[in-house]
């Protein structure tokens, strides 16, 4: 597994890997590495010849500098993971690498980023949008994986991937979310929460799959304050919205087409936000 830290000499690699007309699998991260970052790895390797894996936390896509400072950091760790599977190169670099100078590009995406996750995190998706952009520029690869876990996310990324990306000729692959034993989506930000946290966490995705396996029951709008209050009656648990939206607009649907629909749903556990969907489908 080749480690690098600059792009100068990821080029280099990337370069001799692609004379040899090597596909590559790319697999954007911020770390903290978890089985749900590892089965998009293990995807990525299985449909190409060579596996690309960047590990970066983003400073444009925080909101705050305080949840950008407490976002887990584990190199060693990531790295002992990354060995273990079919990784064949590590890009690790450093904020300067991927800003030397302020990145002030404002992407239209049609306000797909003006709900759910974007109306509450400010500027969130255009700082994705900066990185992942610089990052499939640096890469160049012929597929990218994402996980479904960030369902808006995959979205907007497939948006800016075909409105301003097009010339790099990249697939976006979306992948299943993979879920804790209990059921809670994986996430890193699941290792901050303490004991009576997490085991109420484990409440909003049981919550959700209940009501909404049985939506038919239920108008639209009952579904939703159904689910709301009934996760909200846990001590540790606060939903921040809850929605059920058409798959390609992300806008709010009056009824519910499985193959056309998915619940998205952003609760906080203390002070530790946490979000996870259901596709009706
Ligand atoms: P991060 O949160 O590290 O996630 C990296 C990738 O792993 C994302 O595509 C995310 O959707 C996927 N992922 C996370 N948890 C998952 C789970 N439980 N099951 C399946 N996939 C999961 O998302 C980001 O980083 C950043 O926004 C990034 C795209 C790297 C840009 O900075």
């Amino acid at each position: 597994m080749i480690i690098t830290r600059n792009i100068k000499e990821l080029h280099k690699v990337l370069f001799g890997k692609k004379k040899l007309k090597n596909t590559v699998g790319f697999v954007p991260t911020m770390g903290a590495l978890h089985a749900g970052h590892l089965s998009l790895i293990k995807f990525a390797s299985s449909e190409n010849d060579i596996t690309v894996v960047s590990i970066f936390v983003n400073p444009t896509q925080f909101n705050s500098k305080k949840d950008l400072k407490k976002y887990p950091r584990d190199e060693e760790k990531d790295l002992e993971k990354l060995k273990n599977i079919n990784c064949d190169i590590v890009f690790i670099p450093e904020v300067e690498e991927m800003y030397p100078k302020d990145d002030n590009r404002i992407f239209d995406f049609q306000g797909l980023d003006n709900v759910m996750e974007g109306k509450y995190r400010n500027g969130h998706f255009n700082g994705v949008a900066q990185i992942v952009s610089t990052l499939f520029e640096i890469v160049n690869p012929d597929k990218a994986y994402f996980g479904k876990k960030d369902f808006q996310q995959v979205a907007i990324i497939k948006y800016l991937n075909e409105n301003y990306l097009k010339d790099l000729n990249i697939e976006v692959v979306a992948c299943d979310i993979i879920r804790e034993e209990d059921g809670l989506a994986m996430s890193s930000r699941n290792m901050l929460l303490n004991k009576e946290q997490r085991s109420e966490a484990s409440l909003i995705s049981k919550t959700m799959f209940f009501y909404c396996n049985s939506y038919k029951k239920y108008s639209v709008a009952g579904l939703k304050s159904k689910i709301i209050s009934e996760i909200n009656s846990n001590t540790h648990l606060e939903v921040e919205y809850f929605d059920i939206v058409d798959n390609k607009t992300l806008q709010s649907v009056p009824d519910i087409i499985p193959e056309k629909t998915t619940a998205c749903i952003a609760v906080y556990a203390g002070i530790i936000r946490l979000i996870d969907n259901f596709s009706f489908n």
